[in-house]
């Protein structure tokens, strides 16, 4: 296990080290309440905590010197309240005398103080002294902290200011945005960790327009940095920085899109078998997910989730275990919320709880969503809930549904493996040509909107633009489009259609394997569009060995003619530095779809179907 600190930490067993810059007694109540608050609902409750409270801020006669006190000997009420929710854990608070970081006897201190202490990983934050201190001097002491500690091995978060009552920090150029690029800059030169909470504040306080109204919301200073701490920091530093879950993008079905809150045991069941006599598990395709309305609409006297006795007259384990039996894994859905999204009761204040009953089950996928979840804080609820989820042990695949609503790739990554970017998708592909009226999340308009996010994706970290719609409506070549384009952006492929009675040409969009192994790519390179030009598009993906996928998509109502004139053609990804270039090397190609495989010394001539694609795999 490892510890964090706050620009200082200790001790052998997982530490949190908790920076505070409250001047007296009765100004860190309001400060050790919200921190303890969120605490108890972030902090895993297997583990021993060790609080470390730093700065010149600790309570008179704590002295400069860090101090180990027991929980007694600690003034403050507060923290009995960890004793009633951890009651196995050893408390201890240690205080040290670190503040003053602008200057360089902070640094001093840092050395005396903090590096004796061998935490895994130091958190440097800021405090008020930094801010209204000289740029320069703080850059300088900073960079002494961070060098010695990366000397020392040891791990480097930096902090970019949270704002503080005392700075409007809506107005451009004010100066906390000045220090917090600052820090930017810091991380990259040094490779450090990097929690922007200043972009994240500001984006959460300038958009209500009303920064005072904000902060007194958030009602301490330092409360909005405490929680984001409590909440980003935390699953951080307790989960394994390589991932081992997700590492390919998931596949597998969803009952959502085409059953919605008309599902059974039978229908899992010949879903499974059907899974495996189609072939879609040999493909890939691993999970069958049971989404919203699988629960009674009460917990039972004891608080535990139940499963419908109608639906699934055989219960919920048993049905687990004959997918199980078929080389397959189960994943459940429920929500962030007080309740799903179909009414039936929600995780909010169940998390462990329910992560216990999902373990118990074996499931090994939970897509968590985000109706009723009113004044919940999205990163916090999902940490709670991906917290509750690990300390089971097992490896259950965490599916965040909260529809791109708080920007979840800034902050998800870590906390689950993959994450909704948009609202539901429909069976629905584009906007009709010629009308106003625009259909909301058609296939194309979902892809439209993936593009700026590919810098997120990666793996054990995916862009989700929702399930699958092939074999759900849609004519076969807006089917193999969106299939196409899913597997360019390294999307998860979670299909949405009936399969036990899916048509053979449904089967074989979504059994695909050259299509499959694009999106399965080892790098997780989510491709881009390079090209829109007339309504033809052209997509591009880097895989591994040095190969690349090309999607041209014909979005137009009308048959094209294509011209692939490879000479012209060059291609660089500003994301990757990877370049393509026809004019110099010459590549072989292989069309996914049709199997024609040929050169790019001849120039290649097709004509596309209206909304239908053209993708090769391109090798040397
Ligand atoms: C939300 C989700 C969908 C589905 C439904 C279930 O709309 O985004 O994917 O899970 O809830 O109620």
């Amino acid at each position: 296990m490892k510890m964090i600190l706050f620009v200082f930490a200790l001790m052998a067993s997982p530490s949190l080290v908790l920076s505070g810059y409250a001047q007296t007694a009765s100004d860190q109540e309001p400060y050790l309440k919200d921190v303890i608050n969120q605490l108890m609902v972030v902090w895993p409750k297997n583990h021993t905590i060790n609080l470390v409270f730093h700065g010149h801020s600790v309570p008179a006669g704590y002295g400069e010197n860090h101090e180990v006190h027991t929980l007694d000997a600690y003034p403050h009420q507060l923290l009995e309240k960890l004793k009633v929710v951890y009651p196995y854990a050893v408390i201890n608070v240690i205080t040290t005398a670190i503040g003053g970081e602008n200057s360089l006897s902070g640094v001093q201190r840092f050395e005396r103080d903090v590096l004796p202490l061998k935490p895994d990983v130091v958190f440097i934050d800021y405090s008020l002294n930094e801010l209204t201190g000289n740029m320069a001097v703080v850059k300088k002491a900073w960079e002494k902290m961070i060098k010695m500690a990366q000397a020392n091995n040891i791990k480097v978060i930096l902090m970019t200011p949270s704002p503080n009552q005392l700075i409007d920090i809506c107005t451009p150029g004010n100066i906390l945005e000045k220090h917090a690029e600052q820090v930017r800059e810091l991380a990259k030169t040094y490779h450090t960790g990097l929690v922007d909470s200043y972009s994240i504040f500001k984006e959460k306080a300038c958009k209500q327009n009303d920064l005072k109204k904000y902060m007194a919301s958030v009602n301490h200073p330092n409360r909005a940095g405490h929680q984001l701490i409590a909440s980003a920091i935390l699953p951080w530093f307790l989960l394994p920085q390589n991932p081992t879950q997700a590492l390919t993008p998931p596949m597998g079905w969803n009952s959502w899109n085409a059953f919605q809150c008309n599902i059974s045991e039978k229908l899992v069941m010949e879903t499974a078998d059907k899974m495996v006599s189609s072939g879609m598990k040999d493909a890939g395709y691993q999970y069958l997910i049971l989404d919203d309305c699988w629960l009674t609409k009460n917990r039972d006297r004891d608080n535990n989730l139940v499963a419908d006795p109608v639906k699934f007259p055989h219960g919920m384990k048993a049905l687990a275990d004959y997918v199980h039996s078929k080389g397959l894994k189960f994943g459940l859905y429920n929500c962030a919320g007080s309740m799903t999204c179909a009414q039936y009761p929600g995780t909010k204040n169940h998390e462990y709880q329910d992560a216990a009953y999902y373990a118990g089950l074996g499931i090994d996928y939970l897509k968590l969503d985000w109706c009723y979840s009113d004044g919940q804080d999205a990163r916090l609820s999902y940490t709670t809930m991906s917290n509750a989820l690990r300390s089971t042990g097992k490896p259950i695949t965490f599916s965040i549904c909260e529809w791109g609503t708080n920007q979840p790739w800034n902050w998800a990554a870590g906390i689950g493996e993959l994450w909704r970017t948009t609202g539901d998708i429909t069976n629905k592909f584009d906007n009709p040509k010629g009308t106003i009226k625009l259909i909301l999340n058609s296939v194309m308009s979902i892809a439209d909107k993936q593009e700026s996010l590919r810098k997120y994706a990666g793996p054990g970290h995916w862009n989700d633009p929702d399930m699958l719609e092939v074999g759900h409506g849609m004519t076969v070549e807006q089917d193999r489009t969106h299939f196409s384009l899913w597997a360019m952006m390294a999307a998860p492929l979670i299909t949405g259609n009936d399969i036990t009675k899916m048509t053979e040409t449904t089967r074989a969009i979504l059994n695909n394997k050259n299509v499959i192994a694009i999106d399965q790519d080892v790098l997780g390179i989510q491709g881009f569009k390079a090209t829109s030009r007339d309504s033809i598009e052209t997509w591009y993906k880097p895989l591994a060995n040095n190969e690349w996928a090309i999607c041209i998509v014909n979005r137009s109502e009308e048959i094209r003619d294509i011209n692939m004139n490879w000479n012209q053609l060059s291609v660089t990804d500003t994301l990757t530095g990877r370049t393509l270039d026809f004019a110099t090397t010459r590549y072989k190609y292989h069309d996914v779809w049709s199997g024609q495989k040929g050169n790019t010394h001849t120039t290649l001539k097709k004509q596309l179907a209206a909304q239908d694609v053209l993708m090769m795999r391109i090798s040397q």
